[in-house]
């Protein structure tokens, strides 16, 4: 049964699983014999936000133990793995050379091919960790810190960006919406709270207009929470935190909801995943199931621990990869920005 050793540290995350095929299943389902993932906000929150080279330093010196914990964890020694995959770009540079590098050495010191992963490749596989018997093709809705993309993931190794962010990404747009408004870093899941006891019509808040049907921009939602704070506080009057959080969550979840729903109906596609960060939000969850539901859409949102950054989606991914025959050669490089 084949077996794959995965590294993912492209951003803020030193993340390492151990993953096989599963045949007892009809489709594509990787089994997940462990998954470790260290996070380093902690570190970044006291700067606001990721520090590259912060990131890349603590890989260094996480990796060998999150390493020797997957595997572990999986009770299996690099020997008894067939292939070591690694995330290979888009990310931070540093940081993924840290991952590539390890990778690397593994790969050459126990004789065992190597296989280079695009990280947002490894995000669509998160749905298959979830859910055994869903198949392509199918819709991917990516939101995180550094996407929002709309993927029509045709068949394993086969895809096509329909829809992309022209600046903010949604959990950018979160972050910073949430440093306008005083609270902590990262800032969705303190929007997603505040916005729980807030009225989403107190402000009505523009869209954001982009003449695509599919791509999204929130730099012009940002804005405008800027100017209604900067209007509130000229007046001396408190800024009505929640009010703000709800009105801004609303109108934000209620584009990508909107946005999805038509693309998926453009493809004729009938399963949408959804998957990054941003998915934890708990409108956006809601609002995606009860449209998804009411077109006739399955609608695949991963638990939590899938949906953020780890290795076991790396796995997966890689694990399509090997059964395919495709290995990556030991000169592999990394790239900040790769299109899919
Ligand atoms: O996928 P992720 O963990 O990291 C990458 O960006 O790759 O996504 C992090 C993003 C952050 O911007 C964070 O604010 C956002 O996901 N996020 C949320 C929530 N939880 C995390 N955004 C909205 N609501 C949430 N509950
Ligand atoms: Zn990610």
């Amino acid at each position: 049964m084949p077996r794959i050793l995965a590294l993912e540290t492209s951003c803020d995350e030193t993340a390492v699983a151990v993953v096989e095929a599963d045949p007892t299943q009809k489709g594509f389902a990787p089994r997940v014999l462990s998954s470790v993932v260290a996070s380093q906000i902690e570190i970044h929150a006291a700067y606001g936000g990721v520090v590259p080279e912060v990131a890349s330093r603590q890989h260094v010196e996480t990796l060998p133990f999150v390493l020797e914990a997957a595997l572990q964890q999986a009770n299996l020694s690099v020997a008894e793995v067939d292939a070591v995959a690694v995330t290979c770009a888009p990310g931070l540079v540093g940081s993924l050379l840290v991952g590539l590098m390890g990778a690397k050495t593994l790969a050459w010191l126990h004789d065992k091919p190597l296989i280079g992963v695009h990280h947002l490749e490894g995000h669509l596989f998160s749905g298959f960790l979830a859910e055994p018997d869903l198949q392509p093709p199918c819709l991917c809705l990516l939101v995180s810190g550094g996407h929002t993309s709309l993927i029509w993931m045709k068949d394993y190794g086969e895809y096509e960006t329909l829809g992309r962010t022209r600046d903010d990404a949604a959990g950018e747009a979160f972050d910073k919406v949430a440093r306008l408004l005083g609270l902590g870093y990262p800032g969705g899941p303190q929007i997603d709270r505040w916005a729980q006891q807030g009225d989403p019509q107190r402000f009505p808040l523009p869209e954001g207009k982009v003449d695509h049907p599919f791509d999204t921009s929130f730099s012009g939602l940002k804005t405008a929470v800027l100017r209604l704070t900067q209007h509130l506080q000229a007046k001396g009057e408190a800024l009505p935190v929640a009010d703000i959080a709800a009105s801004f969550q609303a109108r934000l979840t209620g584009v990508l909801t909107e946005k999805a729903l038509a693309c998926a109906e453009h493809l004729g596609l009938s399963t949408l995943l959804v998957t990054g960060g941003v998915a934890a939000n708990r409108e956006l969850r809601s609002r995606l199931k009860e449209a998804g539901v009411a077109k006739g859409l399955r609608v695949v949102i991963p638990p939590l621990a899938w949906c953020t950054d780890n290795a076991a989606m790396i796995g997966a991914a890689g694990l399509s990869h090997w059964l395919r025959g495709e290995v990556s050669s030991l000169d592999l490089g990394v790239a900040s920005r790769l299109p899919l």
